[in-house]
């Protein structure tokens, strides 16, 4: 096992009505607000309402940045950047899914730099502080809710990167799985695929002897499998909703890389995709992952024996390590397609143009990667194979 520090300072309010305490968690930071959120769903469902009713219980003034894209563009950020800075805001507040809050984390860190904030994704500068944020999260998916990441895309430059800091983390998220039952089915799908990505990336390593950390990842799986399909089937299973939300936030609240060497290639690659394309992000990890698989497993066979055997329940009697490690491969891809996500890329209309742009840009900093390490090569390929 590698050595480890584990740090998360993310309040985790989580079940039905968590809403009504928002006003008491957001108090101790200020009156200030700026609310972030999306399209127009939290309009819809009622609870732009609730949030603004409990912020006005504590006396807020409340400014607003809507509209934020699905993969949120660095043009929404410096709107969210400059109301900051006009209206001395002291707490921004994330109302939505991923996009939402990953948006709202730029928007913080931004606010209190002199420079760009495309400067934290290209590594010119690192976060030293940024406004303190809260969420409300209303889609299970990314684990946005409580990590120090954020994902953002420059339209201009079609580039999609990531930017992190210990300043970034949610002071607190409130999670109510009835706050996920207007989630239409396909959003539904693209989060379980993200999540249940989120823990490939992190369960196929070198790393050797993490009985503990592969348990983890292995519970978090079952659970996403089993609960997605019936969420899909009833999106007003209150269980359903629950597991999965609460898988999504375990698959990316720093538990699982504990002590592992974790890869990233997969995300890394579909980052490139969606740059260009603005595909949903688990539509383009449902295409890719498989591939990925399909091109590294013979790295060491054995850990996707393991995954084929406790995962997909796949009897290993008569055959060869190889054979089980493809039909637990194949058993991702199945499930995939049962839940309706696509497999090629061709499914989305994207055909061979920039798939060398995607290769190049995706290693721009050398080969990525640590269960394989991927060249350029390597990554065309997968794409090539995800056509
Ligand atoms: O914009 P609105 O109207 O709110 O609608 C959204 C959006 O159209 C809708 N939605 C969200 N909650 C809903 C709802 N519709 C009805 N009822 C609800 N309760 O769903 C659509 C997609 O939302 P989005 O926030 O884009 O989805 P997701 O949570 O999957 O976020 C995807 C983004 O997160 C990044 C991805 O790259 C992508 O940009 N990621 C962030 C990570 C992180 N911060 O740690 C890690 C991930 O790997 C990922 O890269
Ligand atoms: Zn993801």
């Amino acid at each position: 096992m590698n050595a480890f520090e584990l740090y998360n300072p993310t309040k985790l309010v989580f079940g039905a009505n968590m809403v009504e305490r928002l006003g008491e968690l957001v108090e101790p930071y200020g009156k200030r607000i700026l609310l972030v959120y999306g399209g127009g769903s939290i309009k819809k469902s009622g609870l732009f309402d609730d949030v603004m009713f409990q912020l006005g219980r504590i006396g807020a003034v409340v400014h607003e940045l809507p509209g934020v894209e699905p993969n949120p563009r660095l043009s929404t950020v410096n709107k969210g950047i400059e109301i900051c800075r006009a209206e001395n805001i002291e707490f921004v507040l994330a109302v939505g899914g991923g996009s939402v809050l990953d948006a709202a984390k730029a928007v913080a860190a931004g606010a209190l730099y002199d420079g760009d904030v495309w400067d934290f994704t290209i590594r010119k500068a690192v976060i030293q502080e940024a406004l303190p944020i809260g969420t409300v999260l209303t889609l299970a998916a990314t684990g946005s809710e409580m990590n120090g990441n954020s994902v953002i895309t420059n339209w201009e430059t079609k580039q999609k990167r990531g930017l992190g800091s210990k300043h970034i983390y949610p002071r607190f998220s409130i999670l109510d799985p009835k706050l996920t039952y207007t989630v239409p089915a396909n959003q539904t799908v693209n989060g379980i695929v993200d999540i249940m990505s989120h823990v490939f990336e992190q369960y196929f390593t070198l790393t050797t002897d993490i009985p503990l950390q592969e348990r983890f990842a292995e519970s978090v799986l079952l659970t996403v499998i089993e609960n997605g399909e019936k969420a899909i089937k009833d999106g007003t299973d209150y269980d359903a909703r629950a597991n999965l939300l609460l898988a999504g936030t375990y698959a990316l609240n720093g538990t699982l890389p504990n002590g592992v060497t974790t890869d990233w290639a997969t995300h890394g690659i579909e980052h490139e995709v969606s740059a260009i394309y603005d595909i949903p992000h688990g539509a383009g990890l449902a295409i890719i992952f498989p591939n990925w698989m399909k091109y590294v497993y013979q790295e060491r066979v054995g850990k996707f024996v393991q995954y084929a055997v406790r995962v997909w329940g796949i009897d290993p009697a008569g055959k060869t390590d190889e054979e089980i490690a493809l039909a637990g491969i194949e058993a991702t891809r199945a499930y995939f397609t049962r839940i309706g996500a696509p497999a090629t890329l061709g499914e989305l209309e994207i055909g061979d143009e920039h798939l060398e742009r995607m290769a190049d840009e995706a290693t721009q900093f050398g080969p990525i990667g640590s269960f394989k390490q991927l060249t350029k090569d390597d990554v065309l390929q997968i794409l090539r194979n995800s056509l």
